[in-house]
């Protein structure tokens, strides 16, 4: 009898759709959360029965025994923006562990590049599923790696197929290359986020230091026994139109100094 793919691909077709959903509710929780959601897109396939039976001849694996050998038959491709994400990614993966997935296989292409300068974070996990009357674990290899990761990757794997797979050593050689900018520009992207972030936390305690200025002030005012009100007003303005950080918050410290002096902090 002919075997039947159709039907013995069908679990591994619910696998990858249920974990689209979960991913993509992963996404949702972020965006409702008004925060940015490491997971920049995520996309699903079930390997094609001509590259389930090409892999099999490849790896010596006996064609009956593909479904059981196979990791990736089931393949879910998680893109982020940051390498950063990568890693947050993998946590929230790890917190299921146990839980609706199975990890049994981590794989840090990252840290250790393939020869070939392939670059990516995968994570083989066995997902329970309830199909055909039975409740079953399936295999998925999951692959997250970044939007520049994924521009090497998918640029290769389809040189690679036009080649026939044997890619000529100097092509090999320039393809590596191009690997290694793309990381370039990650690492670079990564730092770009980094001094960002500073210089936004840097502004956040600017505008609590005016806060804090404009409150003593008001108190200030707000104190009969005060003389020379006006002048702590004026400073401000000066300091404040200056911005210079560090005199701003001086001139706070000396204002506080003040009010515990005349009982009002
Ligand atoms: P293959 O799937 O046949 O590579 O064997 P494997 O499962 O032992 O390899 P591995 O787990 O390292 O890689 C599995 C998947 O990662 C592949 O199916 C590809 O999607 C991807 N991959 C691995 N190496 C490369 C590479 O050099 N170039 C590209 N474009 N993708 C790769
Ligand atoms: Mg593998």
């Amino acid at each position: 009898m002919l075997f039947d793919w159709k039907q013995a691909l069908l679990p591994y077709e619910q696998v990858v759709d249920e974990l689209l959903v979960k991913f993509k509710g992963i996404m949702r929780e972020f965006q409702v959360a008004g925060n940015i959601s490491p997971i920049e897109n995520v996309t699903g396939r079930v390997k094609s029965v001509a590259s389930i039976i090409e892999k099999t001849n490849r790896r010596n694996i006996p064609l009956d025994k593909a479904l059981d050998v196979l990791e990736d038959i089931a393949g879910v491709r998680i893109i982020c923006r940051f390498v950063d994400d990568i890693y947050e990614v993998i946590n929230l993966i790890k917190k299921r562990d146990g839980i609706d997935m199975d990890i049994i296989q981590e794989e840090d292409y990252i840290k250790n590049t393939k020869t070939s300068g392939y670059k990516s974070y995968h994570i083989t996990i066995n997902y329970p599923i309830f199909i055909q009357g039975e409740h079953k674990k399936f295999k998925c290899e999951i692959q997250i790696r970044t939007l520049a990761m994924n521009f090497w990757a998918t640029i290769e794997h389809s040189l690679r197929y036009k080649f026939d797979k044997t890619v000529p050593n100097e092509i090999r050689d320039r393809l590596k290359v191009c690997a290694e900018a793309a990381f370039q520009l990650d690492m670079e992207m990564d730092k770009i986020k980094y001094e960002l972030m500073e210089t936004k936390s840097l502004m956040e305690n600017k505008e609590e230091i005016i806060n804090r200025i404009i409150h003593n002030i008001h108190i200030l005012y707000n104190n009969s026994n005060i003389e020379n009100k006006n002048e702590y007003n004026h400073q401000f303005i000066e300091l404040y139109q200056e911005n210079n950080l560090d005199k701003l918050r001086e001139f706070n410290t000396e204002l506080e100094t003040l009010l515990q002096e005349i009982g009002e902090n």
